[in-house]
């Protein structure tokens, strides 16, 4: 049973209906499905992530890793100090969330006296900015001067940049394979009520894609060119260091399995995943796996090098996750036990810990990584 939307939430999501029915009127009944999600997460003062929705924790939607533990970001600390180190640089974090990890990571690297001449967060959520910034003068006053927000990508970035979560919450397009080739998923009106309709692909870099998959009559799947466009302006503003990607996905070949013939599109409300995207728009999460086959190649065609691609779990055991667990004593039950439980939750492999993958990204010869000493497995992008 589904929790009830409050009466003003439901009113708020009639107002974001209203928005994405007038979208289909304006370009004449068919809208890609890309810029349905786009507007559903995005649209200002409406959309899910613009519009003030908890979305976050257990009173929202959805967990992600920096809201379970301190120890996710502090162990990314460990993993990317020795990329900070060698190139002096910043770090450039997209898609902040609540701001508690860079609050984490900043805190450790602090610690481990490696701090970043700059934290700088690119985030589209205005909402989610004002967030960012309390828990940033809550957590740590004495560095608030060395974060920034910007509103667009710096033309040239020295250090490491990074995304939890954020490849996953990009727009994409839904294609549906038939007889007749591959056709575009798109949502047209039928009365008030949302529905889809299939039309051949205009976009031609769409279609190659779709038409390179080769899947069979009857699949249905996503596209993430957005992910492909924002890794190749990361690669393009990388002067040198690393982009190290988090989310959950898989290789192409596990992606466009014959199984997974209903795509992996699910909207988020209140810790149910649904099939209907459809479902209280504005109030719903929308989220894809990740193609990380199709990152690494965006990556490559850009000019970069993959640095590594492995599982969370191989990449937070490998960059000291246990080490930092125990510096809490087991004896300190109250302390050790919930911690212990988070890192539960992020390695295990019927959890986080295999669905979720690290990719690695470089530019300019940066030393290999010690997150993917051990498991990498590039060989299978
Ligand atoms: C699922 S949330 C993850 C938040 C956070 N990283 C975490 O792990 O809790 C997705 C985030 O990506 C942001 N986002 C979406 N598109 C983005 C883009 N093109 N550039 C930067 N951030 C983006 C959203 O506003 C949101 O903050």
């Amino acid at each position: 049973m589904l929790p009830v939307p409050t009466p003003d939430a439901l009113a708020h999501s009639q107002r974001v209906s209203a928005h994405l029915r007038s979208l289909i009127e304006d370009v004449g009944g068919w809208l890609p499905f890309s810029r349905f999600m786009k507007a559903a997460l995005y649209a200002p003062g409406l959309g899910y992530y613009a519009a003030g929705a908890m979305k976050f924790g257990a009173a929202g939607d959805f967990v992600t890793a920096p809201e379970m533990t301190p120890l996710f970001g502090r162990t990314l600390a460990h993993a990317t100090a020795p990329v900070l180190a060698q190139t002096g640089g910043d770090v450039l974090e997209l898609g902040a969330g609540s701001g508690q990890l860079a609050a984490d990571l900043l805190g450790e690297l602090e610690q481990l006296r490696a701090l970043p001449v700059r934290y700088c967060i690119l985030e589209v959520s205005a909402d989610l900015r004002e967030r960012q910034q309390a828990t940033i003068a809550r957590a740590l006053p004495h560095l608030a001067e060395r974060v920034h927000w910007l509103d667009a990508l710096p033309e040239q970035v020295n250090g490491v940049i990074l995304g939890n979560e954020v490849l996953d919450a990009l727009p994409v397009e839904l294609v549906h394979w038939t007889d007749a080739g591959p056709l575009a998923r798109g949502v047209v009106l039928e009365g008030n009520a949302f529905a889809w309709e299939d039309r051949p692909i205009a976009d031609p870099v769409l279609r190659a894609r779709a038409e390179a998959l080769d899947l069979a009559p009857g699949y249905l799947s996503e596209i993430n060119l957005a992910a492909d466009a924002l890794i190749a302006s990361l690669a393009h503003a990388l002067d040198r260091g690393l982009i190290l990607m988090i989310d959950y996905g898989f290789a192409a070949a596990e992606y466009y399995h014959p199984q997974r013939h209903m795509g992996t599109l699910r909207a988020h409300y209140r810790h149910h995943a649904l099939d209907d995207p459809f479902y209280l728009p504005g109030l719903c999460d929308l989220t894809a796996h990740v193609d990380f086959s199709a990152v690494a190649r965006a990556g490559l065609d850009a000019g970069l090098e993959l640095a590594g691609y492995t599982s969370q779990a191989s990449f937070l055991l490998n960059s000291g996750l246990p080490e930092l667990l125990m510096q809490t004593p087991p004896s300190d039950a109250a302390a050790y036990l919930p911690q212990a439980n988070a890192v539960q939750r992020l390695v295990s492999p019927a959890e986080m810990g295999e669905l979720f993958k690290v990719i690695g990204l470089s530019k300019g010869g940066v030393a290999p990584l010690t997150g993917f000493a051990r498991g990498d497995r590039r060989h299978s992008l």
